[in-house]
């Protein structure tokens, strides 16, 4: 195993040793092979580079305690890159060739899947992008398919911690526009209100729906979630959204493991006094629990600034414990 500080890492880009990557030329993809060198060379008229034309996927491998690895359902988001691809004219990858390049590519950076117990995990970051010579608003002649990786600790600081967010002024996402593909347009759409939120103590934005702005759609890059007083699970759903899988692997877990009622609905801004707990789940936050939301003036605390709620908590060590493969898992969750 690398020598790295492995309790206190952090979430940044950390040089490994291989990356996979495939070209897509002539109308088929080649055969994909792992590299040492972390720079692209690509034609600078590069559909990625002027058009916004690339998507790309976050996943992660977790080291269980007698050694071996996991991977978390890694189907669910070839599928997701599958759709991101539809939206923006992309040659899909198959979930087949996505999962085979995940696993080649954990394997080769074997060493840099931290210890069992020090919370460290190795982050997959798949992206597909639209190469080769162009000028025009187009297609790409050509695409790559690559995923690298890094080992990561919390996302935002601190882990499972109460964390403050601000309702921001910005849209995220427009209401018929690419809010539910994981492309990059989206989140370079949120470094500037993020930013805002940053700068003002909050550790990002609460996204309000784009159409009439009443309703909590996302937490920065993660989705929201709300646990009612009378214990229900509240995610929630909106065409601009980015359909999270650790979102969805809560929604099985609240309803099938914990027996509570989950609903996939709308949360109005105005009315958080239902909640008892809320949180930000994704597969960088994991769950981060909402300590409290500024919205205009008001600024509503959900559980506590301080202390987890006990559903929120039970519903990460369920999630985690499957993860690092200490709790059994749904059919097909570990790979
Ligand atoms: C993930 O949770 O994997 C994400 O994609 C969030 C990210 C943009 C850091």
């Amino acid at each position: 195993m690398k020598d790295l500080d492995w309790n206190n890492l952090g979430f940044s880009y950390i040089k490994t040793d291989y990356r996979y990557i495939a070209y897509w030329k002539n109308g088929e993809w080649q055969k994909g092979e792992l590299v040492t060198d972390n720079v692209l060379h690509i034609s600078e008229g590069s559909t990625a580079l002027h058009y916004g034309q690339q998507c790309f996927e976050g996943l992660k491998a977790y080291r269980c305690k007698d050694g071996s690895i996991n991977l978390f359902r890694p189907d669910e988001n070839a599928k997701r890159m599958q759709r991101s691809c539809q939206r923006l004219l992309m040659p899909e990858v198959s979930v087949e060739m996505f999962v085979d390049a995940c696993k080649q590519v954990v394997k080769a950076n074997e060493q840099w899947v931290g210890p069992y117990g020090s919370g460290a995990t190795l982050y997959l970051r798949p992206f597909l992008i639209g190469v080769g010579d162009n000028i025009g608003v187009n297609t790409a002649p050509e695409y790559i398919f690559s995923i690298f990786v890094c080992p990561v600790g919390a996302y935002f600081k601190g882990g499972l911690k109460p964390t403050n967010f601000m309702v921001s002024n910005y849209d995220r996402a427009a209401p018929h526009g690419t809010g539910a593909a994981k492309v990059g347009g989206n989140y370079a759409a949120s470094l500037y209100p993020g930013k805002k939120a940053k700068t003002q103590g909050y550790a990002d934005c609460i996204y309000l729906d784009p159409t009439t702005h009443t309703k909590i759609e996302e937490v920065g890059s993660a989705n929201f979630f709300g646990i009612t007083k009378d214990n229900k699970f509240i995610t929630p759903i909106s065409p601009s959204i980015l359909p999270s899988i650790t979102k969805y692997s809560l929604l099985y877990l609240a309803k099938e493991r914990f027996g509570m009622e989950t609903i996939e609905g709308d949360i109005y801004i105005n009315q958080l006094d239902q909640f008892s707990e809320a949180g930000a789940c994704g597969t960088a936050a994991v769950i981060t629990p909402i300590g409290g939301i500024l919205n205009g003036d008001d600024f509503h605390v959900f559980y506590s600034e301080t202390d987890v709620g006990p559903v929120t908590r039970q519903l990460y060590e369920e999630l985690v414990g499957i993860q690092f493969g200490d709790k059994p898992a749904p059919e097909g969750w570990v790979v």
